[in-house]
């Protein structure tokens, strides 16, 4: 599929090195590697079989090869945009594989592993979400082969769009987007552990295949992309740019820290942010703002970003990553 304006934009920002910011570096990629090196971790041969499902400009192979995963694998990239694969190609067509299609269709192509990054599955409606669980759940059945995957999706609890909490899909702006004059809105879906959790269940009902081990993470709780700018929701802190600023040494004011103030009526959301407030309140009250020294400001930022880390997934984050491992029936 060629040239709509969301894939020539899209294509500018992954193509932009301004994205490449503090949160993104220091947090966000480490993370991501991190959950995916562990999930190729449960695969038992080598070498592992690795379906980037997608891949846009193959960050993923990036992030894969760069974390030298202890363990060889085979990289193919797949994306419906033709543009995102010529890029890919052009940058890694000579250690990878390559293929214009949609992710719907993917089972067909052998793999050990189905890996997603940047919210490919938000992409999909929930009735193609079902199938395209539906449809591995089959493939298992059928092939009676066990294959890993991490799913990964917009958090729909994000402190970035409290205005859109009542829905699960919605109009997405990608306001985000850098390098770009008019960004486009795409619909999106929204998802939080529950509800992941239920599209799992009911695809092992329609297959058989058993979607086990599951593993549930938020990924950038108040610092999403969107509260660099706070664009989407202006009431929402800038809380990325805030830490930008203190891992770059520079000073922040404490009142532009302050946790937010709204909360979603969901229970596991509710969890997860009064787990992260108590360590987020308890590490702010602790600061010394008066010291005003480089080196206190990044110690600041990473205690922010360890109490994001540690705090228990609830659809809060900007994206979730969600893993399993789908296995054939016993019987
Ligand atoms: C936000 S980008 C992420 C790209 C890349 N994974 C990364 O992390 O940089 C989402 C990608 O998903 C692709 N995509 C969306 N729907 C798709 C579908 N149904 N099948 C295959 N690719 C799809 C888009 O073309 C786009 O390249």
């Amino acid at each position: 599929m060629a040239g709509s304006a969301y894939h020539e934009a899209s294509l500018g920002h992954y193509q932009s090195t301004k994205r490449f910011d503090a949160v993104k570096r220091l947090y966000e990629e480490p993370l991501t590697t991190a959950n995916a090196v562990a999930a190729l971790e449960r695969c038992s041969h080598e070498p592992v079989e690795v379906v980037d499902l997608g891949c846009g400009t193959a960050d993923g192979y990036r992030l894969l090869s760069s974390a030298n995963p202890g363990r060889s694998f085979n990289y193919t990239g797949v994306d419906i945009d033709t543009s995102m694969i010529t890029a890919a190609a052009n940058a890694y067509g000579n250690v990878a594989t390559f293929i214009e299609a949609n992710l719907l269709d993917a089972t067909s192509i052998p793999a050990d592993i189905y890996v997603s990054f940047g919210v490919p599955f938000s992409h999909l409606t929930p009735k193609e979400f079902m199938s395209f669980l539906s449809g591995l759940g089959e493939h298992v059945q059928k092939a009676k082969k066990t294959i890993h995957l991490v799913i990964d999706v917009l958090g729909r609890y994000s402190v970035e769009w409290s205005q859109h909490w009542d829905k699960f899909c919605w109009g997405y702006p990608m306001s985000f987007f850098e390098d770009t004059q008019t960004p486009p809105t795409c619909q999106m879906t929204f998802h939080t552990p529950d509800s992941i959790t239920e599209a799992f269940a009911e695809a092992e009902q329609n297959t058989g295949a058993r979607f086990a081990d599951r593993q549930f993470i938020d990924r950038s709780p108040l610092v999403g992309r969107h509260t660099k700018t706070s664009q989407l929701d202006p009431t929402t802190a800038r809380y990325r740019a805030h830490l930008n600023a203190l891992f770059s040494g520079s000073a922040v004011q404490e009142d532009d820290l302050s946790f937010p103030s709204k909360t979603p009526d969901d229970s596991d959301a509710q969890t997860s942010y009064n787990a992260l407030r108590a360590e987020w309140e308890d590490l702010l009250l602790k600061h010394d703002f008066s010291e005003r020294t480089g080196a206190s400001w990044v110690t600041l930022a990473h205690g922010l970003i360890a109490a994001i880390s540690r705090a228990p997934a609830g659809g809060i984050g900007h994206s979730l990553l969600a893993t399993t491992t789908v296995e054939p029936s016993r019987s």
